[in-house]
């Protein structure tokens, strides 16, 4: 099993000032640890030439937490975007904003509800927003490693809410760390998503 990581579309100073290349840099190392040790755990097993997301639909225990913890970081970096120029998309256009409108009220309502939900989960998680089946957008908080793909919601953005993702930046601050997450949204990528 492949140990690289999905090279980031940015450098790691690219998000500043919301997040800074030291905390960019731990906390890809830390990602890459998981994808050491997703390698060891699948080495001669079933699991070792399975693509990533079945794993971790198919897996338990350790196994699960490691592979999606893989998966929910390699999703969360491409939910990131330096600052773009002016002409680039944000969510206030499109059918996504459409979406946004008829399930929040408003974007700043989906920021009010998605910031909330991520300074009331305790622990370490993900805030997720997802598509349902229906087609509507639905928020959803999963604890520890969690993710959509073990149910029926597509992942649109990812918000990783454990203390390591704001450590470095934050001191510990959620509050702070997703006003700055909040900055950095690729948009259009979320928009590309969405169906
Ligand atoms: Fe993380």
């Amino acid at each position: 099993m492949a140990t690289e990581l999905p090279a980031l579309p940015y450098a790691h100073d690219a998000l500043q000032p919301h997040f800074s290349a030291a905390a960019v840099d731990q906390h890809r190392q830390h990602h890459q640890a998981l994808a050491n040790s997703l390698a060891r755990l699948a080495a001669g097993t079933r699991f070792e030439a399975m693509a990533l997301p079945d794993i971790v639909r198919q897996a338990s225990g350790t196994l699960f937490n490691t592979a999606a913890e893989v998966w929910n970081h390699d999703f969360y970096w491409a939910c990131l975007r330096p600052p773009a120029d002016s002409a680039s998309p944000g969510a206030d256009s499109g059918a996504l904003a459409e979406a946004i409108d008829e399930a929040f009220g408003s974007f700043d309502g989906l920021r009010e509800q998605f910031t909330g939900l991520a300074l009331s989960l305790f622990g370490s998680g993900w805030i997720w927003l997802v598509q349902r089946r229906n087609g509507a957008l639905a928020l959803v908080a999963t604890a520890n490693a969690g993710n959509p793909l073990t149910g029926t919601d597509t992942p649109l953005l990812a918000c990783d809410v454990w203390e390591h993702a704001y450590g470095v930046d934050h001191a510990g601050r959620r509050d702070r760390y997703l006003e700055a997450f909040w900055h950095r949204v690729d948009w259009p990528a979320v928009a590309a998503r969405f169906e």
